[in-house]
């Protein structure tokens, strides 16, 4: 197991180019599974659930051959449908072929994800959607068996919560139904626009993505194609507040800065200098940097995603802050952390209030699920003496070896094997 070590008050210079992006990649590979032709994705960031991913599909059959960036899919001799637990348990995206397998194979059986870090977070809506397309489920020892007696059929799917891996289930086996489905209530994240834009490409017939509503037009079969992945968005997001933290000229490159625009009209109400590009993001320092109240909720809303590097910089700056929850029950697990390297935050239900004005001093913490463990890479590098940080396996899911993305700045992070 790895663990970081990290010099605290870090220089920051120069730029960073953000590569493809992880929750928009997973899906996509998914996809792969619909067509007997070739995929080829570009922009595939290193990560280790674009790994598992990539070990799931072959151990169904795909050939997945992956050189530098780019990967190359095909599924036209898919054997073994079954998805064990313990390739779920590590990434519950393993979920999103469910969608593919049925609408293509007409059967899927897929260990239930369970229980994870940062909430409970079940499959309901995702098996009702599938459901109203003509599958049905059952559960046993664990795994949610669906099957599909011709094929699924086309229908009005209402989601009770625009969940986005739901979305992309149902957007993806709808592709290939008889007939028209109608997704309202659809997740608006750029990631399931990037999805519809690739089906697109591959042939489908896919309009509204983007929008809360989604109209899928279902087609026999896909064509070959190659597409290139989205940016990611919170990985952009993470070093933008890194650099707001350590108050210093940087630049984030290779972005769409409006798929950032909730979490940079945040920063700029805090104080935050900023200048927005065409694909870029200029940060310069600020002396009046202040709290503020700030709400996740589905895109174009402040994502969760972003929430716990939000509280590293809100612990930094003048004032106090609150942030509500709403997306996960359970996703305040960095909190006991950051109080441990100095901050002050307490959690009442959905609401943690943090104190500002505090200064982060290093200390061994522990980090428990992705998002959490960047927090604390962020408090780290602003902080007073050395942090460090085990079990950094989390890290690696979402960002590419940060030690270099980010050390190749100017923080000192180096990675041990213990
Ligand atoms: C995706 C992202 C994740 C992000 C999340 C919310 C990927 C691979 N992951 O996760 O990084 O944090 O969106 O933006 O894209 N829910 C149900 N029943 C369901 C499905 C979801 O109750 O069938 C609940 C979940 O428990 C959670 C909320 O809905 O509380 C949001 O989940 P969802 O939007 O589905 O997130 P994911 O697709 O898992």
């Amino acid at each position: 197991m790895d663990r970081l070590i990290i010099s605290g008050n870090a220089k920051l210079y120069g730029s960073i180019n953000v590569k493809g992006s992880k929750n928009s990649a997973l899906p996509l590979m998914a996809a792969s599974l619909l067509s007997n032709k070739d995929l080829i994705l570009q922009n595939l960031p290193n990560l280790e659930d674009v790994n598992n991913m990539q070990r799931l599909l072959q151990a169904y059959g795909v050939i997945a051959d992956r050189e530098d960036s780019t990967i190359h899919l095909n599924a036209k001799k898919v054997i073994n449908r079954i998805a064990d637990y313990d390739v779920v348990r590590k990434m519950r995206a393993s979920i999103l072929i469910l969608g593919p397998l049925l609408s293509k194979f007409g059967e899927a059986k897929i260990s239930l994800p369970g229980g994870c870090a940062i909430g409970n977070r079940p499959i309901d809506i995702h098996i009702q959607g599938l459901r109203k397309l003509g599958a049905t489920f059952e559960i046993e020892n664990g795994f949610v068996i669906g099957r599909v007696k011709d094929s699924l059929v086309g229908n009005n799917i209402k989601l009770s919560f625009p969940s986005v891996g739901a979305t992309e289930n149902i957007l993806m086996a709808a592709v290939l139904a008889i007939g028209k489905t109608v997704i309202i209530n659809a997740a608006k994240e750029p990631e399931i626009t990037d999805l519809a834009k690739c089906l697109n490409l591959m042939g489908a017939k896919i309009n509204g993505a983007g929008t809360d509503i989604i109209e899928i037009e279902g087609v026999e079969s896909l064509n070959k194609t190659s597409h290139k992945i989205l940016s990611d968005r919170i990985v952009a997001g993470t070093f933008i507040i890194a650099a707001v933290m350590l108050n210093k000229n940087f630049k984030v490159c290779e972005i769409n800065p409006k798929h950032l625009d909730s979490l940079i009209n945040i920063l700029k109400k805090m104080g935050a200098n900023i200048k927005i590009k065409n694909t870029s993001i200029e940060i310069s320092p600020s002396k009046n940097l202040k709290g503020i109240l700030v709400k996740t909720s589905p895109y174009p809303g402040f994502p969760t995603d972003l929430q716990a590097q939000m509280m590293a910089l809100m612990s930094i700056v003048k004032g106090n802050s609150q942030i509500k929850e709403t997306i996960f029950e359970n996703r305040f697990m960095h909190v006991p952390e950051l109080n441990r390297l100095g901050a002050n935050i307490k959690i009442i239900k959905d609401v943690a209030y943090i104190q500002g004005n505090r200064k982060f001093v290093g200390a061994q913490v522990m980090a428990s699920d992705l998002r959490a463990s960047v927090s604390l890479v962020l408090a780290g590098i602003c902080a007073k003496g050395k942090t460090v940080i085990n079990r950094v396996y989390h890290l690696d899911r979402g960002y590419e070896k940060i030690e270099k993305t980010l050390g190749n700045q100017g923080p000192k992070i180096k990675r041990e094997k213990i």
